[in-house]
């Protein structure tokens, strides 16, 4: 097979982590452990989004020695997880300036009311707006300028940024839109950027809460009871699943069965993404069984997963030198793909370079 044959069909994977502390399992079943799944079929881009990291107060990013300490944490979680970063791409945005450059060009081509929809904003900046920075309103075009940057197709996330990543087709269609002509006259055809697809699959899509099957698991949430963090040891997974929220009923035999029951619903979903089952393969199995058995055999295979993964996550942070060197050689290797593309923007928008 060719490289052009192999290019044709297996679209440009991006995704990215923001480096805010308290990596969880929603994290890691939602995203992480995708991006690995991905390795084998696609060229993939992942990247430690540092620049949304301090759209919100330095009081939840935690300043400088933070920032640096949770950008190697992250890069750390994505080796311990399994992603080669010398067959693909790892690193931090930052580092290749034309992340924000395009962010620019995109803040000018989205609408105000399109970033007013954003839910995600809304929740974040809660009911004082006027005090919530201006980057973190313009949050969704340096995203959508991440995965436009490699002209990537196909991008695995959590349910969570489905409304984000509309909102990047919306701006790529604008910007093919209103600059038809030059993209044609500068020879890139009909359009200079592709339509990216959400990957959002499987049984773990929104983890939720372990104190509360209506909220999502969050990096945020006050409660460290509310997740379960990818460096937890095996007695605070276990302890954290036992106190888990649940319903009096034992488990159902079919995922009908989990209407309505929240909590029921989240349990088995981390167990069939754990596992790599479906929901109604994990059902027909504990059908019937009360919470306690099940979470403890949810406690095994949690610990069974994680447990290496953790370990390895903390000996890599520890391993400044390697990461930061994952990190700075990845940071060319983007840089080379994103560099053309700028420069291609610029030409079609009109800047002289
Ligand atoms: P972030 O850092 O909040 O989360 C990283 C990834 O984890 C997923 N996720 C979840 N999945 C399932 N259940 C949960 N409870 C859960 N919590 C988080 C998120 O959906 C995400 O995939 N805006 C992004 C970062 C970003 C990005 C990008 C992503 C910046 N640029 C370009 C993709 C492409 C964010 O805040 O993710």
């Amino acid at each position: 097979m060719t490289d052009a044959i192999d290019a044709k069909f297996h679209p440009r994977v991006f995704s990215g982590v923001q480096p805010t502390g308290n990596l969880h399992l929603g994290n890691y079943l939602g995203a992480i452990k995708r991006f690995v799944e991905m390795q084998d079929v696609c060229d993939c881009v992942y990247c430690v989004v540092d620049l949304h990291a301090i759209t919100q107060p330095v009081s939840v990013w935690g300043g400088p020695k933070q920032l640096a300490s949770n950008i190697r944490e992250v890069t750390a979680a994505f080796l311990a997880a399994g992603i080669d970063p010398v067959r693909h791409i790892v690193f931090n945005q930052s580092r290749v300036p034309e992340h924000a450059e395009l962010a620019w060009v995109f803040n000018c081509i989205a609408r105000l009311g399109w970033m007013e929809r954003m839910t995600q904003f809304k929740e974040k900046a809660g009911k004082d707006r006027e005090r919530a920075s201006l980057g973190l309103f313009a949050y969704p075009s340096l995203m959508a300028a991440d995965i436009l940057l490699y002209k990537a197709t196909a991008v695995p996330v959590g349910e969570d940024q489905k409304q984000h990543l509309e909102l990047t087709r919306d701006i790529a269609q604008k910007f093919n839109n209103d600059f038809a002509e030059s993209i044609r006259d500068h020879g890139f055809g009909d359009a200079f950027f592709p339509m990216t697809a959400p990957l959002i699959h499987g049984p773990a899509t929104r983890v939720m809460s372990l104190r509360d099957g209506a909220k999502k698991m969050s990096k945020s949430d006050p409660s460290d009871l509310s997740r379960i963090n990818l460096t937890d040891d095996r007695d605070t997974i276990a302890q954290k699943l036992r106190k888990a929220k649940t319903d009096p009923e034992p488990l159902p035999s079919e995922p009908a069965g989990l209407e309505g029951r929240p909590e029921a619903q989240n349990l088995v979903g981390i167990y069939a993404a754990l596992a790599g089952r479906t929901t109604a393969d994990v059902l027909a199995e504990y059908g019937g069984a009360q919470f306690s058995g099940f979470k403890s055999a949810l406690t095994d295979l949690a610990v069974d997963k994680l447990g290496p993964m953790g370990a390895e996550m903390k000996r890599l942070v520890a391993d400044t030198t390697h990461v930061d060197g994952v990190l700075a050689a990845g940071a060319e290797r983007a840089a080379a793909i994103a560099r053309p593309v700028m420069d291609g923007v610029k030409d079609v928008v009109g800047f002289l370079r």
